[in-house]
């Protein structure tokens, strides 16, 4: 059985990764506003990234007899004002959501839980590949330098992301 303290967090988690996809769905509606076609791809695949990630700790609680409670979503930013804004909000928020995970394995370790060890293991080998997915874009962001035909075509690469 999961501790009430973990059982918490668990479902905080839940929520933080839904939150997560409702800020990566905001960030794809206002790309695709913006006329970023493949950038607002690329965001729609990470909001369906995020939903597998809330679905994964809901699992995790259900398999463990413990119940899921669902939180009330605050709101998401609507507007950025270009694409490297929009990406460097993306790793920030990604480097929070890894703290966020390392917190919930110092708890699974002090419980002793190695269930949830073992299942917050997978989560710690993707928070790198997030991070990183986010940092390799922002890097080649800031090699154009708004050259706005390479941005059509950074543009376009991003926009062949599949889930
Ligand atoms: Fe669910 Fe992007 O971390």
């Amino acid at each position: 059985m999961i501790s009430t303290n973990l059982h918490a967090a668990f479902n905080r988690q839940i929520n933080a990764e839904l939150w997560s996809a409702y800020l990566y769905l905001s960030m794809s509606m206002d790309a695709q506003d913006k006329g970023y076609p493949g950038i607002a791809q690329w965001f729609f695949i990470q909001w369906k990234e995020e939903q597998q990630h809330a679905e994964k700790f809901a699992r995790h609680l259900t398999d463990r007899m413990s119940k899921v409670y669902l939180e009330e979503l605050d709101g998401v930013k609507q507007e950025w004002s270009s694409p490297m804004e929009m990406f460097q909000d993306a790793s920030a928020h990604e480097r929070k959501v890894t703290k966020l995970i390392y917190q919930l394995m110092d708890l699974a370790i002090s419980d002793k839980d190695y269930a949830s060890v073992s299942f917050l293991q997978w989560f710690v080998d993707e928070q790198v590949e997030e991070e990183k997915s986010v940092d390799d874009i922002i890097t080649i962001l800031e090699q154009i330098d708004d050259n706005p035909d390479a941005m059509l075509s950074i543009d376009h690469e991003l926009g062949k992301r599949e889930l």
